[in-house]
């Protein structure tokens, strides 16, 4: 399973790529604003800053919600750089655009997906990736790995490439439970990587170790 980092905060993504796990990079309007990157320019620099972090898929995503708009900024931030990946909402003119950039082999990210239905429309335009947002379920009562299972079913039923970039994760046992069913990718912050590095047992093992090795006398 690919390890993505879910920010546009610099400092992580390069803590993220140091730890040598790192396989790309999804940000969204929020994450962006949350940095406070304004200003179309800034914006392009800071996509820029990202993929000269990282070596794997950096995803941008777009802020019309028209066809026309989705392309235009679409192709204007593919252009960008190689690593960039089109990010489009799920909506009608989001599928519309995702099966005319897929036509012209740029790669897409479906977002905003919640629904084994709207994750089966995006493989059906060609998506590259698509991110059901698992946390955001959970956060409702719903059973948001359910929902990974449920597409990773119907993409194995007819083989289709399109990758499950599972979303919106909020800690640990939800990347473990993603690698369990079979997402091809989980995004979550840096929290939910560096999480899995912990358990007592290591720390309590460690300390002994390091008190035994004092009677080795090297
Ligand atoms: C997906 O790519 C989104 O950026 C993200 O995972 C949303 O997560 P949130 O529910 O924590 O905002």
């Amino acid at each position: 399973m690919k390890f993505f980092i879910d920010t546009a905060n610099l400092e992580d993504i390069k803590e993220a790529q140091a730890l040598g796990v790192l396989d790309g990079v999804t940000t969204n309007p929020s994450l962006m604003a949350k940095e406070g990157i304004t200003g179309k320019e800034n914006i392009l620099k800071h996509y820029l800053a990202i993929c000269n972090i990282v070596d794997g898929d950096v995803s941008a995503e777009v802020i019309s919600t028209d066809f026309d708009g989705m392309i235009r900024e679409g192709e204007e931030l593919a252009a960008l750089h190689e690593q960039i990946v089109v990010k489009l909402p799920m909506i009608a003119d989001g599928i519309k655009a995702c099966k005319y950039f897929s036509d012209k082999g740029i790669r897409t990210n479906v977002t905003l997906v919640f629904s084994p239905g709207q994750a089966l429309l995006a493989a059906k335009a060609g998506a590259t990736y698509v991110s059901p947002f698992l946390g955001r379920l959970d956060d409702i009562s719903t059973d948001g790995m359910h929902l990974i299972s449920e597409i990773r079913e119907i993409y194995d039923n007819y083989a289709f490439n399109t990758q499950i970039l599972s979303a919106s994760i909020r800690h640990t046992m939800h990347v473990v439970n993603c690698a369990k069913v079979g997402s091809d990718v989980m995004t979550g912050p840096l929290s939910s990587i560096k999480g899995l590095l912990k358990h007592p047992l290591t720390d309590i093992g460690l300390n002994q170790f390091i008190e035994d090795s004092k009677k080795m006398q090297l």
